[in-house]
């Protein structure tokens, strides 16, 4: 088998399991989300510490508007809270802030604030650090596809047939590569709507704890783990 000591480039994160957590001490669902901010910061140190250059957060899909009113609500005030108490620190350690999913469905406040911690880190090229809000994998698929007939019908559509690189240029995550490691607290096995293109050859990893449990050794621990399985793409492992 060949060992890689490899970095993983971009690591994908579905932060799932705050309501559990906090109902497991008897608390509100709330008290959950709130907490799940310190294990942000963990997940962000961790990948600094060991070089990682994209980090994305699944924070909210496209399905959780169905949640109660009240969570909903209590989730955007928390996106503006964390953007407007982060900020300085993205900007002191270099790290890009950037969004996948459509933020023009957000609340606006939630969504300004999102806007200008963007402009303001901008420059920054330590870590991209994604959050995918309003996101689903189906939606960012089929409007790719729609934006792709809005190109033929303006004759703008470079060649046909399509590929995979154009394809791509008409995700969200166009700018970006794709992760090399999905991680999801909570123990559930599922991908939940998350990247579902883009995850087409990541190292899925399932742990059994909660998000607001998670610290960078856990993101350690995987990197580790990664770094022992073998990618083969494919192949055959004597081809590697
Ligand atoms: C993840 O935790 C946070 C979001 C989906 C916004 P949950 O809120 O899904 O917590 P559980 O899975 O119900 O415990
Ligand atoms: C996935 O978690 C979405 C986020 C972590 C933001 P959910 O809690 O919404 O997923 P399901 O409903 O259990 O599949
Ligand atoms: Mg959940």
């Amino acid at each position: 088998m060949s060992q890689s000591i490899q970095i993983p480039n971009h690591i994908a994160i579905i932060m799932d399991g705050n309501g559990r957590w906090a109902k497991k001490q008897g608390q509100d669902r709330t008290f959950g989300h709130q907490n799940g901010v310190e294990a942000v910061r963990e997940a962000i140190k961790g990948c600094r510490e060991k070089g990682v250059k994209f980090l994305t957060l699944y924070a909210f899909s496209s399905e959780n508007w169905n949640r109660p009113k009240d969570e909903v609500d209590f989730l955007m005030g928390l996106l503006v809270e964390a953007i407007k108490n982060e900020t300085p620190e993205l900007l002191k350690n270099g790290i890009k802030l950037e969004s996948i999913g459509d933020i023009s469905q957000l609340p606006n406040e939630s969504y300004k604030s999102l806007l200008e911690a963007k402009e303001a880190t901008a420059h920054n090229t330590e870590l991209t650090l994604i959050l995918a809000l309003n996101y689903g994998g189906q939606n960012e698929i089929i409007q790719a596809a729609n934006a792709l007939i809005e190109d033929s019908k303006n004759g703008n559509l470079p060649y046909f047939p399509i590929d995979n690189k154009l394809f791509e240029s008409k995700l969200y995550t166009a700018a970006f590569p794709n992760p090399d490691m999905l991680i999801r607290t909570s123990m559930e096995l599922r991908i939940s709507n998350f990247l579902l293109f883009q995850l087409a050859y990541s190292e899925f990893f399932f742990l059994d704890i909660f998000w607001p449990e998670f610290t960078r050794q856990h993101l350690f621990d995987c990197i580790e783990k990664f770094q022992n399985r073998e990618r083969r793409y494919g192949k055959t492992s004597e081809q590697l």
